[in-house]
């Protein structure tokens, strides 16, 4: 390569309310440099439930992203959520890697509800089973093959050229991961917290021990702010974003989460008695409705555990120009899928 220099990958990710892209540089001392960054205007009903229903609109937002951000590399990670990908964690007998290559399909068949000729099937062997040493438990992930396809069409019809296909909350917990020291102990629930959807990922020393999707996001928060305080959705959206003062904010958002918490006891319930983990001992949030006021605060007090809206541009190196006139923590935390994307390498599993 020229100069030795490594090439730079953009991280792009498609969310419902905004699209997102990062591009990192590799440095020669290890680590990553920022080189570019940029949020596209809301997109209004082009992405529904991680579904497109107008590629125009995207693909022209991808492309004026990088144009009006001036990011020059055109190879991208992106990442399908929603009904495309199925992660869950299966338990088979105890084999080699490559055995397990072949049994993984068969296994499949019995636990994703598409056929399993039209999904990509991708696995992780976690370990042995907690309660039973004949067994290991593996983590399986399908992707509907159209839906892919589909998706890295659209990047190509961006201009742009699509190297892997990653998923939304495990980018989340690679960048994380990269930023932050987590104990091989620590039970670590990372919450991505979008305008629809929450990506809840439990995970211990890099293993991720429980994955799901909730329904809840900054639309959720709005639209109680808006029947509480009879708002209109844009103000409603101010008041949810701390920007209008006088409006009792923080019981209405914590009500709206009490979903997320449930969801998050169930997981700690589930991992208990599958002997897999003990409690949740430290919670990271990031997306942009992390930054709703008081969401941290509930969290902590309800699991009495730390819990802190991640920085995942801890460990990455940046000209503080990149963020003129901008909070870095107001903006880190939407980039955080797209850092965990940029930061993966090809050959990289998942
Ligand atoms: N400072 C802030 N305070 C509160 N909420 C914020 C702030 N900044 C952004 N948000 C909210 O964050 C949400 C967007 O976050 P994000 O970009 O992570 O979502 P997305 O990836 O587009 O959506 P999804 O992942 O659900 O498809 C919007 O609902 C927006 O109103
Ligand atoms: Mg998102």
């Amino acid at each position: 390569m020229l100069f030795g220099r490594k090439q730079s990958l953009v991280g792009l990710d498609i969310g419902s309310h905004t699209i997102k892209a990062v591009e990192l540089e590799p440095q020669n001392n290890r680590g990553h440099r920022l080189v570019h960054w940029g949020i596209s205007p809301p997109l209004a009903e082009a992405i529904v439930d991680g579904e497109i229903m107008d590629r125009q609109l995207v693909t022209d937002a991808i492309s004026n992203l990088f144009e009006s951000r001036e990011i020059k590399s055109r190879q991208v990670v992106a990442a399908v959520s929603g009904r495309a990908v199925i992660v869950k964690k299966i338990l088979m007998n105890r084999l080699s890697a490559e055995d397990a290559q072949q049994a993984v399909y068969w296994e499949a068949e019995q636990h994703v509800p598409y056929d399993i000729n039209d999904v990509s099937l991708d696995f992780e062997i976690l370990g042995p089973a907690p309660n039973d040493p004949k067994q290991m438990q593996v983590l399986l992930v399908a992707a509907k093959k159209d839906m892919v396809l589909s998706f890295s069409d659209l990047i190509r019809e961006a201009g742009l050229q699509p190297l892997i296909v990653d998923v939304d909350s495990f980018a989340a917990q690679n960048a994380l991961e990269a930023n932050y020291d987590f104990g091989p102990t620590e039970v670590v629930a990372i919450l991505n917290i979008g305008s629809e959807i929450t990506n809840i990922d439990i995970t211990r020393a890099g293993v991720p021990y429980f994955t799901k999707d909730l329904q809840l996001g900054g639309n959720t928060f709005v639209e109680a702010a808006q029947r509480k305080f009879s708002l209109s959705q844009s103000e409603a959206a101010a008041v949810v974003r701390g920007e209008t003062s006088g409006f009792e904010v923080v019981p209405v958002v914590e009500q709206a989460c009490e979903g997320l918490a449930l969801a998050l006891e169930r997981a700690q319930a589930y991992l208990r008695t599958a002997g897999e983990a003990g409690s949740v001992t430290r919670i990271m949030l990031c997306g942009g409705s992390a930054l709703t006021p008081g969401i941290a605060d509930f969290l902590s007090r309800r699991f009495n555990v730390t819990a802190e809206v991640a920085n995942p541009l801890s460990r990455i190196g940046y000209d503080p120009a990149l963020f003129a006139g901008q909070e870095v923590m107001k903006v880190a935390p939407l980039l955080t899928v797209g850092i965990g994307l940029a930061l993966r390498r090809l050959g990289d599993k998942k």
